[in-house]
């Protein structure tokens, strides 16, 4: 309860994560996969509006569009869909709920307050079949990574999850963001998948998000956070919320903050239990959540009852 108590009060340390969480940490700082070079500034804390601006001002939405190279040579320009990703939803959509996978959403009875919402994000694999009564069952928008088009057990180009839905695609890509070593050696291979679903589905908005968009989230993470945060890209939850910040008017996030519901239990979907699922381990979670908690519009016992963070649009914002 202590933790879940500095979780809300946004003051919770990395020392209070327990040993294995740290040396976790502390393996990702040295091993650097991804060769980050971080250069800026370190968290000096900022208050909730700067948060805001900074955030509309240094993170454009960003999806891989075919103009740069290798993409431009394969053709991609024609490939990827006509209508930039920020203008698929025209007008904006008013309200927008996100749905984390947490295992703490269970037995929650949030269903209907989330499809009350005019547009749903959901991550990965994470069903709603059987769990409408805590998750709903709009789904609007998907965010997935490599692992899901690339994995059999996924199967992702028959399962009903990723149909009739907008899809939006990621994998860590090394920090520079250049463009040729990644395609030639991704996290997980999600090009040739990609390509053969649009040829399949051109009619499915689907998107491939841009490394520099990516990358642009971890520095605003690494700015604003005193300690340095795992040299990892930021887990699909942090991202999702910043594409529907920039989408929407508002955005509601659910269990991303955990509620009094929390538990180990690491996706309301599996049995598998990790507390690294909420609190972090290659990606900087623990610091995306911290971030957000600072920007929260909502109550404390919106926070702690429902495990919703309220969030301001980025469109609207007068900076
Ligand atoms: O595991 P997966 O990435 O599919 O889950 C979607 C997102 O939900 C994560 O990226 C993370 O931001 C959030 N999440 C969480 N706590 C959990 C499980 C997921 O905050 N226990």
């Amino acid at each position: 309860l202590e933790v879940l108590h500095r979780f809300w009060t946004g003051n919770l340390t990395v020392d209070m994560l327990g040993p294995r969480l740290q040396k976790v940490l502390k393996v990702q700082l040295s091993s650097n996969k991804h060769q980050v070079v971080y250069r800026g500034p370190r968290g000096p804390r900022r208050s909730g509006p700067q948060l805001y601006c900074d955030l509309k001002r240094r993170t454009r939405i960003r999806t891989v569009d075919g103009t740069q190279e290798p993409f431009s040579s394969l053709g991609w320009a024609h490939l990827v869909p006509p209508r930039p990703l920020d203008q698929i939803w025209t007008p904006q959509y008013r309200t927008c709920a996100v749905v984390t996978s947490a295992g703490s959403i269970l037995n929650s009875s949030l269903g209907a307050e989330i499809d009350s919402h005019d547009a749903v994000l959901r991550f990965n694999s994470a069903p709603t079949r059987g769990f409408e009564r805590d998750v709903g069952n709009k789904t609007t928008l998907r965010i997935i990574n490599s692992q899901i088009v690339s994995r059999p057990e996924h199967q992702f180009s028959s399962s009903p999850l990723y149909r009739d839905v907008a899809l939006l695609l990621w994998d860590p890509a090394p920090y520079s963001a250049n463009l040729t070593a990644w395609f030639l050696k991704p996290d997980f291979n999600l090009f040739s998948p990609y390509v053969e679903r649009r040829r399949l589905r051109p009619q499915q908005p689907f998107y491939v998000l841009h490394p520099e968009f990516i990358w642009s989230l971890w520095d605003l993470i690494q700015d604003h956070t005193q300690d340095q945060i795992q040299p990892n890209p930021p887990s699909s939850g942090f991202i999702g919320i910043v594409v529907m910040m920039s989408l929407c008017r508002d955005v509601s996030v659910y269990e991303f903050i955990p509620s009094l519901r929390r538990t180990d239990l690491c996706h309301y979907y599996e049995r598998y239990r990790d507390n690294a699922c909420t609190l972090g381990a290659y990606h900087p979670l623990l610091y995306e959540k911290l971030l957000l908690q600072r920007m929260n519009q909502g109550t404390s016992m919106e926070l702690k009852a429902k495990g919703k963070l309220t969030l301001r649009g980025l469109r609207d914002l007068s900076c």
